[in-house]
């Protein structure tokens, strides 16, 4: 039985988020046109098609050949309807988050080598297996955000030349292997958060790579080594709130020419080394957006002398300055630590 209508006409960009095809049933629904429920969504322009399957549709047994986009999404599949993507080999977006998925095939993605974009959103994959990406040279956009991955191996992004933005947050990734991001120069975005890291190895960001964008939130992370984040020169936004830092070493922001966003609250700093903040923000330069240093057990006595100096500089640039406050020693305890700056 055919399960595949369609039902708008070309015209419009194919490059369909989920918010298009939403607002395209939503049109149709509009117009008095009751969809049928088995059938997925199609829409068709000059570049392809484009198909969205959500339940209760039947997912197509034979895609069309000149499908661009195709999601699958909110079925609670563990496994792919077989040989899903031969049919499609100009696939450029596959979107399949809301699954059950828990391995895939190392075939999956090799009909589809012109594929950009893959959303594995809140599945339950464990692991990847070694050469899923081998033909995935032109993927620049990777989702595994909300999965079960608990280890990476170092070759597990080998194929990935075009990557530019990649999502692992929401798994349960323990560790990193050092050589993971050796083969993605050109990644730009790196979202880590909501994990379990509890430390990076070594060298993990060296380069060819050159973030803008890194998101380390929400893991276990005690201290900042000094070597890190010094060959993400280019870094702009870095978010490293919701971890237990208590140690940062003095030269761990040293190459950081370019930062605008620094999130550094609810951590478990007591104090920062002199020389940290040389590098950010006035007089050196201008932190665009802003940086956040609440909820952290602040000490306020001469160790921070240097941070003092520093905040009165770049005060406007400082946010939730009410809940960035003194736990000691007695004399300042409850003070914001920016009153105490300024006392000084
Ligand atoms: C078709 O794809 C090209 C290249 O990606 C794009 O520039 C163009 O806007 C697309 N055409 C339509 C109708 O969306
Ligand atoms: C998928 O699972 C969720 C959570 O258990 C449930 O609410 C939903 O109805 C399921 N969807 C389908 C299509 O079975
Ligand atoms: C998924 O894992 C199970 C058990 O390890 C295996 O039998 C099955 O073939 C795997 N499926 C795929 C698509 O690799
Ligand atoms: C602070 O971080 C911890 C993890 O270190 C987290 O469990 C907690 O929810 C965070 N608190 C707030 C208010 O976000
Ligand atoms: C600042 O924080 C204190 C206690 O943490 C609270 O009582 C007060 O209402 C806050 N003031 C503002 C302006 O948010």
């Amino acid at each position: 039985a055919p399960s595949v209508v369609a039902c708008s006409p070309g015209g419009l960009n194919p490059h369909l988020s989920r918010t298009v095809f939403l607002l395209l049933l939503s049109v149709a629904s509009a117009q008095g046109v009751p969809p049928d429920p088995t059938a997925c969504l199609v829409f068709q322009s000059v570049n392809g098609t484009s198909i969205a399957c959500e339940p209760p549709a039947k997912v197509p047994r034979r895609l069309p050949a000149d499908t661009i986009h195709l999601a699958v999404e909110f079925f609670n599949f563990t496994r792919l309807p077989a040989g899903l993507l031969r049919g499609a080999p100009r696939l450029q977006e596959l979107h399949l988050s809301s699954n059950r998925l828990h391995n895939l095939s190392a075939e999956l993605l090799q009909p589809v080598p012109g594929l950009k974009v893959l959303d594995l959103t809140r599945n339950a994959l464990s692991r990847l297996p070694p050469g899923l990406f081998q033909a995935s040279a032109a993927l620049h956009t990777l989702v595994l955000k909300e999965n079960q991955l608990r280890a990476l191996d170092a070759s597990g992004l080998h194929g990935l030349t075009a990557l530019r933005h990649l999502d692992l947050s929401g798994n349960q990734l323990r560790t990193l292997p050092a050589g993971l991001l050796a083969n993605v120069p050109d990644l730009r975005v790196l979202d880590l958060s909501d994990n379990q890291l509890e430390a990076l190895p070594s060298g993990f960001l060296r380069g060819p790579l050159c973030l803008e964008r890194l998101h380390l939130e929400g893991n276990r992370l005690c201290a900042l080594a000094e070597d890190l984040l010094a060959p993400q020169v280019d870094l702009r936004y870095l978010f490293l709130s919701d971890n237990k830092l208590a140690k940062v070493a003095p030269d761990a922001f040293r190459g950081l020419r370019r930062l605008d966003m620094l999130d550094l609250s609810n951590n478990s700093l007591a104090s920062v080394p002199k020389g940290l903040w040389a590098s950010l923000g006035r007089p050196t330069q201008n932190l665009q957006y802003g940086f956040d240093l609440s909820r952290n057990p602040w000490v306020c006595d001469g160790h921070l002398h240097d941070l003092f100096r520093w905040l009165v500089d770049n005060k406007e640039k400082m946010f939730f300055q009410n809940d960035t406050r003194c736990a000691g020693p007695e004399a300042f305890k409850g003070q914001t630590l920016l009153e105490v700056a300024e006392s000084r």
